[in-house]
């Protein structure tokens, strides 16, 4: 086995606006990747996953400068870490179409995700979402990253990437593709609706007040937790106790992360407190904690020349890895070049 390069490739598709479940279950965690400089960071804007759905036009681009800023906003700084989107470089696209014809149809028809998002349908699926694994596979390939840091609902597309390159090895004879590892996170960073806690806070909700956005200004974010769904007992004394109130356990869940503690701990000082109380308390930590995030990503909004240099910039740092790494998959596959 050749020694692989220490890589971290994650990516976030630009299919709506951020929300605080992005910035805890996915870009705090990059950024925490990015401070330890164990590995090199790359990090992802994957509008050509967007796309497997419609998307407005407008809205994709604005989205796709949204997501970008919210990264930069978070933390991610365009030198220590690869900031790019996915469309820029090129060799993404160019790698999932080698991949689409090693993957086997099969396999990719057993995806779960494939299966809930095609629904009773999948006739009239695009040819692109059913495909979306094997270009997922290129965007962690083409970088030869060896770890990824994903929600849990994204561990079976992982297991498909390393499908994906034993079997490219295998069949060409070489040892040319990492067995690259997901690194999921915790249950505690998932964050749940507002209004429903068994549902994972999402973007596409059509009920605004089960999510807070990153852009949501001071008033709302307060408000948002004021409504949260909750029941009227107050707070137990540990985390065992919240099992069965998950929309509790929500918002425990988000005080923890947002304050860097754990859930015990925060248990520990709000045991028998009023839910009322913590919701207050809840929404002026998230506050403090996400004002300054908002203000700097509309200041970033109002320049998006500036966003679209670092992003141009971003692609030509990544192309200096992935250019070299797809002419030797097209040399191993038989293309003349
Ligand atoms: N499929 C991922 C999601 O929806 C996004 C994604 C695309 C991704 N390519 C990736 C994540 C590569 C990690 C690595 O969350």
């Amino acid at each position: 086995m050749p020694l692989f390069t220490p890589r971290v490739f994650s990516g976030i598709q630009p299919s709506g606006g951020l929300t605080l479940g992005n910035y805890l279950g996915a870009i705090t965690k990059f950024v925490d990747w990015q401070a330890k400089g164990t590995h090199a960071t790359i990090f992802c804007m994957v509008d050509l996953h967007a796309i497997t759905v419609p998307q407005d036009p407008a809205a994709l681009r604005r989205n796709t400068r949204e997501l970008c800023a919210g990264f930069l906003a978070s933390g991610i700084d365009p030198e220590r870490s690869i900031l790019i989107n996915q469309s820029q470089v090129p060799e993404h696209a160019q790698l999932a179409w080698i991949f689409n014809c090693v993957a086997r149809m099969g396999w990719m028809g057993r995806m779960t995700q494939w299966k809930d998002k095609s629904g009773k349908n999948a006739e009239a699926a695009s040819l692109g979402l059913f495909a979306y694994p094997a270009l997922m596979a290129a965007d962690i390939l083409v970088y030869h990253a060896t770890h990824v840091p994903v929600g849990e609902d994204q561990k079976q597309h992982i297991e498909l990437t390393r499908d994906i390159a034993a079997k490219f090895n295998h069949d060409y004879g070489v040892d040319f593709f990492p067995m690259t590892e997901p690194v999921i996170e915790g249950a505690a960073t998932r964050v749940m609706s507002l209004r429903d806690g068994t549902r994972k806070m999402s973007k596409s909700d059509p009920v605004d007040g089960s999510r807070i956005n990153l852009t949501d200004d001071a008033d709302t974010i307060a408000k948002k937790f004021r409504k949260a769904k909750t029941d009227p007992d107050p707070l137990p004394g540990e985390a065992g106790a919240l099992e069965t109130r998950p929309d509790v356990r929500n918002l425990v869940n988000i005080y923890a992360a947002l304050s860097g503690r754990d859930v015990d701990a925060v248990l520990r000082e709000k045991a028998g407190g009023q839910l009322g109380h913590f919701k207050q308390d809840l929404a002026d930590l998230a506050v403090a904690k996400l004002a300054p995030i908002s203000t700097e990503m509309a200041r970033l909004m109002d320049d998006p020349a500036e966003i679209d240099r670092i992003l141009a910039r971003g692609a030509e740092r990544a192309r200096a890895i992935t250019v070299p790494i797809l002419e030797k998959t097209y040399e191993i596959v038989g293309m003349v070049r």
